[in-house]
């Protein structure tokens, strides 16, 4: 599997927005798109007001799609679940700097379960939030809608706080990705890759159109 840099354009499409009823054929259906990544996002109905799925979804598409799994914790308790998501396959879990967890802890068993770690946080969470674990994540996730649903319009506010984690990271010399999550589309993505973005998380703009992968080409264009 291609090894990405943080100078690397990556798009993930979220499995959010693809249709339930043939999950199988819509991840052969991402990767025939070139999409680099898939994003999986996991609600427990209590960190956010939906449910999504569980690791035994994941571990089935995992077992039978070769592309990197991107997941996306949104629940209170990660470490309840991590080592079930670790088994299913994922190769990179990200926790909500949010979420009642003692941080330090979720990124060591992710990284002991093999996986790459990454720490997200809400639209109107700080960066100095993530600030202590910045220099040992391998991604920042910075949501751009309030995590909960596919579909929601993009929160322009956020783009000062990437362009901080941007200089944060080369002032500091390290190498996380920026990820972004939430209403990312063609109509923003510049904007996005401008404020020192580099994974793009797209679900309505990528599942839902017409021509899925001329929409991932346009948002790897910019
Ligand atoms: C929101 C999820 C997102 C969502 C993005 O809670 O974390 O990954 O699926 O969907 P779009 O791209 O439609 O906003
Ligand atoms: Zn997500």
């Amino acid at each position: 599997m291609k090894k990405f840099t943080k100078n690397d354009r990556i798009i993930a499409p979220s499995l959010l927005a693809a249709d339930f009823t043939k999950l199988g054929d819509e991840v052969s259906r991402a990767i025939n798109a070139k999409a680099d990544w898939l994003h999986l996002d996991i609600m427990d109905g209590h960190f956010v007001p939906n449910v999504s799925f569980g690791p035994d979804v994941v571990a089935q598409l995992h077992e039978n799609n070769d592309i990197f799994f991107d997941v996306h914790l949104m629940l209170s308790h990660p470490d309840q679940y991590i080592p079930a998501f670790l088994k299913a396959g994922a190769d990179l879990i990200s926790v909500h700097v949010e979420a009642e967890h003692d941080m330090a802890k979720s990124l060591e068993m992710i990284r002991a379960g093999g996986a790459k770690t990454g720490i997200v946080i809400n639209p109107d969470t700080p960066l100095e939030a993530a600030k202590p674990w910045l220099d040992q994540v391998d991604l920042l996730l910075c949501m751009t809608v309030y995590p909960g649903f596919g579909g929601q319009k993009f929160m322009p506010e956020v783009l000062p706080k990437i362009a901080k984690a941007r200089d944060y990271r080369e002032q500091n010399n390290l190498n996380y990705h920026i990820e972004v999550d939430g209403g990312a589309g063609p109509a923003n993505v510049a904007q996005l890759y401008e404020a020192g973005a580099n994974a793009i998380v797209a679900g309505s703009t990528t599942f839902k159109a017409p021509d899925m992968a001329q929409a991932i080409e346009e948002i790897r264009l910019g």
